[in-house]
């Protein structure tokens, strides 16, 4: 029987690259300078300071150095040259990350992708397109919808975030509840592997029963296995229309209850977003919204609901107001117009912004099977009470994922850095009891890491660290994220 402390020995015995000696790195300087040419490589101390961080708390770890390819055969040529040399290497997107998965914690070298900004091929015939990773994702639904096309994932950071970092997460959003998430809107990827090698995942089909499933195992692995470098994305018919609503409830718990009853009335909502008062109200402070929320409502659903007829979302709409009828419910705000809309959408996206705005926080990314939303959000509720922090949450209900933001506020840097870290591990404790897990959409990457023997077994670790052996022997990708 293995112990708390023998899994964590294990994990972190995981075949570490060290960061490189200052030879190593200047014989990596001049070679990168020769592979992408000399005003792609940076190595003064602001540029290295700022690819040393993204999104996440206020985490810095600059690289050595960051490279800017333009090309997979030059990616090839960086992997091949830092597999020979053990270089560590950690790819970049935009930056947006939330796990601090694309920090160079290994140092070594960050391979930003922002120069794959190109959308190479949009094919209606086929609702598919094939595009680079640096291709920012509203950058991307915009090209694709002037052919009538939707690329459903839109994630908070949308208007930022690129591609390739969403396949990295496999990013959710909003709209997860009715498209999927990242996974289930890639078909095929390019991938360049540890020792240069470059590879296609699958096939460009809706269909793939050919042995294991490469396109799946690279989505959600965090730059830990290969470097994506074309990925070949699933398109819809856009959808013409859609309406909005803004729900109150008297009842946070009651508001958590009533997404599997909409659910169960019939109803896939397009998107199902849950915000607690203290939410909406700093997202309503934050954005000068002119929204005024009743004394007693505690918490809000906002339900969307999409398709090409009116009439049908007209009567979505009637089926949920039914279904809401249990409830002690407010009155429901009805966005119909794209201004009422956005007014509505805009608390909702701007509700991280709010909570980093007002304090040092620390956001957790729960996921568990939506009819346990409400023992979730008690539980949490419970155990910020026990430890003595606020916690303000938000996220996608209808996934079940519930985004914990716990609060620095007035909190001494003890209890911060030594008891907040076992509060954590009760909400995942929590969270794996109630028949879910760690992450839903945010990764594990350098801060989701200590907690990862809460979410899975012993074996599961072996399986996972044989895969990561297996396209990394020398462990030069991403060292020290996961596991
Ligand atoms: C959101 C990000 C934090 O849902 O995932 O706003
Ligand atoms: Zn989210």
């Amino acid at each position: 029987m293995m112990t708390d402390l023998d899994i964590m020995t294990s994990i972190s015995s995981t075949d570490l690259v060290l960061p490189p000696t200052a030879s190593k790195v200047a014989g990596a300087i001049v070679r990168m300078r020769e592979i992408v040419g000399e005003q792609f490589v940076l190595v003064d101390e602001e540029s290295l300071a700022d690819y040393g961080h993204d999104e996440t708390e206020d985490l810095s770890f600059p690289p050595d150095l960051v490279v800017k390819p333009d090309t997979t055969e030059q990616v090839s040529q960086i992997l091949k040259y830092c597999n020979e040399h053990l270089i560590p290497i950690t790819a970049r997107g935009a930056g947006t990350g939330l796990s601090g998965s694309a920090l160079a914690i290994q140092r070594g070298i960050c391979l930003s992708m922002e120069r794959f900004n190109r959308i190479l091929k949009i094919d209606p015939n086929n609702h598919q397109a094939i595009v680079e990773p640096g291709v920012v994702n509203e950058a991307f639904q915009n090209e694709v919808q002037k052919y009538d096309l939707f690329y459903a994932v839109d994630p908070a950071s949308k208007g930022s975030c690129f591609l390739g970092g969403n396949i990295a997460q496999s990013s959710g959003g909003p709209r997860a509840v009715k498209y999927g998430t990242t996974r289930e809107n890639v078909l095929n990827l390019e991938v360049v592997l540890a020792n240069g090698d470059i590879i296609w995942t699958g096939a460009n089909t809706l269909k793939y029963s050919t042995g294991y499933n490469l396109t799946q195992l690279m989505v959600g692995s965090e730059g830990t296995l290969g470097i994506v470098t074309k990925a070949v994305f699933k398109l819809r018919p856009f959808p013409k229309h859609n309406l909005v609503m803004l729900i109150p409830f008297s009842s946070a718990e009651e508001a958590c209850e009533a997404v599997s009853a909409i659910f169960m009335a019939g109803i896939v909502p397009s998107c199902m977003e849950f915000m607690e008062r203290d939410a909406i109200d700093w997202a309503i402070s934050y954005t000068q919204s002119s929204i005024v929320v009743p004394a007693n409502i505690q918490a809000h659903l906002l339900v969307e609901v999409d398709g090409n007829e009116m009439d049908q979302l007209y009567q979505d709409a009637e089926r949920i107001y039914t279904a809401l009828e249990r409830f002690d419910v407010g009155e429901v705000l009805l966005g119909e117009s794209a201004e009422q809309k956005d007014q509505l959408w805009m608390l909702r996206r701007k509700a991280p912004y709010a909570v980093r705005h007002n304090s040092v926080y620390k956001e957790e990314d729960t996921v568990v099977p939506r009819a346990a939303l409400p023992q979730l959000l008690r539980g949490v509720k419970t155990i910020g009470d026990k430890f003595g922090f606020k916690s303000v949450c938000y996220g996608h209900a209808g996934d079940g994922n519930l985004h914990i933001n716990i609060i620095k506020g007035d909190l001494d840097e003890h209890t911060w850095e030594q008891e907040l870290p076992k509060a954590i591990r009760e909400i995942f404790t929590l969270t794996v009891g109630l028949g879910g897990t760690i992450s839903g959409e945010h990764g594990i990457g350098y801060v989701q890491k200590p907690y990862m023997d809460i979410a899975l077994q012993p074996i599961q670790f072996e399986l996972m660290r044989g895969i990561k052996r297996v396209f990394d022997p020398n462990g030069i990708l991403n060292p020290g994220k996961i596991f």
